[in-house]
């Protein structure tokens, strides 16, 4: 029997109903087989995380996909507490500690041009979720990110949903 491996993906994203990139990446990544979407927003609207049942999840998955939209150069808020929360001592680090060599994957969206985004950028963006992966023993595959993804204009709006499709493919590819 082949047994596949099940990669969850962890969203953080505070108005779905109003998302063009979040939506595109989440929902193509949804329709894979052995794919969960946690949706954090929609689970914990007053961020009363359920720590067992998210460590369930985690423990259930293979890969795990930190997806959200950069806010001031970091992640949601609810991401961030998430982590804090769940990421807790005998679960995440620490001796007997039960999340050890799972694949952690980074992808986000960025509403500013490219310009911006050297890879110096990026990896300063990306230096703390890194460090919790080392920290933790798990493995980080990598980060995938994407720009231009704002509806300003209905041009803008078009191109981001191209760039979003874009990105989804790659990512479905990652897993
Ligand atoms: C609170 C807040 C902070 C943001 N900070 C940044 C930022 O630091 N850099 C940037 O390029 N875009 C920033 N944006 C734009 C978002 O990254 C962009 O709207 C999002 O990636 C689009 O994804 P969505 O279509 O799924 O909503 C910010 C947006 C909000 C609401």
């Amino acid at each position: 029997m082949v047994v596949m491996s099940k990669t969850v993906m962890i969203l953080a994203h505070p108005s779905i109903e109003k998302s063009i990139g979040n939506k595109i990446i989440s929902d193509n990544f949804s329709k894979e087989k052995n794919t969960e979407v946690r949706h954090l927003d929609q689970l914990y609207p007053d961020f009363n995380i359920d720590v067992k049942a998210e460590q369930e999840a985690l423990l259930n998955a293979e890969t795990i996909i930190f997806q959200f939209p950069l806010f001031w150069y970091n992640v949601p808020a609810i991401l961030k507490h998430w982590i804090d929360t769940v990421f807790e001592y005998g679960f995440a680090f620490g001796l007997e500690s039960t999340l050890n060599n799972k694949n952690i994957l980074v992808s986000f969206t960025i509403g500013s041009p490219n310009k911006h985004y050297s890879d110096e950028v990026i990896e300063k963006i990306c230096f703390p979720l890194k460090g919790l992966t080392q920290y933790c023993n798990l493995n980080y595959i990598g980060e995938i990110f994407c720009n231009d993804i704002n509806g300003y204009t209905e041009e803008a709006k078009n191109n981001a949903i191209n760039i979003a499709n874009k990105h989804s493919q790659k990512l479905i590819e990652l897993i």
